[in-house]
């Protein structure tokens, strides 16, 4: 049921706020004058301690679901102390890369039934690693097949795009890092904030989804175009692979997400005073080296539209020459979250725009079980 909506992903993307709060419900506790603020995952919370002692954690997952693996990846570094290695599903298989008893493996996956993903996992059994489920399906094939795991309780998602699941899985890993560096005193400052960050998102989210028209305005001028690049890095590298993937997939325009350190080893060759580029800035340690990369593309006549924090727009607009979208501050790790919305709203609208079928673009299916 669509509601007031024309169409599933539209519908998706804008129960975000919602979505989010039913991931979250009775897994964040407020604290109190005797207590502090924590994390509670029912699923891992008789198996915390072997992930802690785990020599590596290893994200596993595919399209969208690794993207948010990504997202997730700088907290859990952080929190955990644990190095954290990132594989594509089909990529870990076709190497049969090691994975040794000593490892955690975390299987990212809406659906909890993509056919890389299950391989991966038949593989990691096999290895004797400890086998995590981050899945959206209660009863899939990967909630079953896995030592544990979350349930991240976004709802159902029909679009084949993945939008609303995208966020509730960064959610839920961001709680992970949470829950794994819960005994750690020295960082109990920076998981409050996390904390109290959490507590705040889905107001934030709300906020974010007025850009709404202005982000079909920004449809608008794009509809023509072949190409769109995205720049990102730091806790919003993963945005740029997301967003890009969001517009290759369901407006079915050429995109690529760019790490923004790796711009002058190659893709500088492509900007010119054509080709439009998405620059992801928001304030995080990484923004004066974004604000660089926008001086040194802005030197080359790049086309281009900054993502900024609410407020920023003079700070990243060289010569007053970009389009900026502004966006509401959250904490840096859960910046993610807000920053794909404007994207995802952006690859809705251009669909619709260029007459494309949203919810199931052409070749693609919602859950890949073949190979
Ligand atoms: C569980 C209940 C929830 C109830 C809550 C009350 C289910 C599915 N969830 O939620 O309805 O409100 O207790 O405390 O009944 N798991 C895997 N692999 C995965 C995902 C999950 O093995 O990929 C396992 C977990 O380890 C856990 C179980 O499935 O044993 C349920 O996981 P989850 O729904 O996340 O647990 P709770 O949030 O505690
Ligand atoms: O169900 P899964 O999360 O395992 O699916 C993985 C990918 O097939 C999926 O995310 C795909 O990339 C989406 N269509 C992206 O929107």
């Amino acid at each position: 049921n669509k509601g007031k909506y024309e169409h599933y992903m539209q519908k998706e993307i804008h129960e975000q706020p919602e979505s989010l709060t039913t991931t979250m419900r009775g897994r964040l506790i407020r604290g109190g004058s005797c207590k502090a603020k924590s994390v509670l995952l029912g699923g891992l919370k008789d198996h915390l301690k072997t992930i802690r002692r785990s020599r590596r954690i290893v994200f596993i997952g595919c399209g969208t679901s690794y993207n948010a693996a990504l997202a997730a990846r700088p907290i859990l570094e952080e929190l955990s102390g644990i190095p954290v290695t990132m594989e594509i599903a089909s990529d870990l298989v076709d190497r049969q890369g090691p994975i040794y008893r000593e490892d955690t493996t975390v299987f990212v996956s809406q659906s909890g039934e993509t056919a890389d993903t299950l391989q991966a996992l038949e593989y990691a059994l096999e290895n004797g690693a400890l086998c995590v489920g981050i899945t959206n399906t209660v009863g899939s094939a990967i909630a079953r097949h896995t030592h544990c795991g979350v349930h991240i309780n976004a709802g159902c998602e029909i679009g084949v795009a993945s939008t609303k699941a995208y966020t509730s899985q960064i959610v839920v890993m961001a709680m992970l890092a949470l829950a794994i560096g819960d005994d750690t005193i020295s960082s109990q400052a920076r998981r409050e904030a996390i904390i109290d960050g959490l507590f705040d998102l889905p107001s934030k989210v709300k906020e974010v989804l007025k850009l709404d028209q202005e982000m079909k305005d920004l449809a608008k001028l794009l509809i023509a175009e072949q190409s769109l690049l995205v720049f990102g890095r730091g806790y919003n590298y993963a945005t740029a692979l997301e967003g890009a993937l969001k517009v290759k997939e369901v407006a079915l325009m050429h995109s690529e997400g760019i790490l923004a350190g790796e711009m002058k080893h190659g893709p500088l060759a492509l900007v010119d005073e054509t080709l439009p580029i998405v620059v992801i800035a928001t304030r995080d340690a990484c923004f004066s080296k974004q604000q660089s990369v926008i001086q040194q593309l802005h030197a080359r006549k790049g086309r281009l539209i900054v993502m900024c924090t609410e407020g920023d727009a003079a700070s990243v607009s060289v010569g007053g020459s970009c389009r900026v979208v502004e966006v509401p501050q959250v904490e840096d790790c859960l910046q993610p979250v807000i920053n794909i919305v404007p994207l995802q709203l952006l690859a809705y609208h251009l669909t619709v725009l260029r007459g494309y079928n949203v919810d199931q673009p052409r070749n693609l299916a919602k859950s890949v079980t073949t190979q």
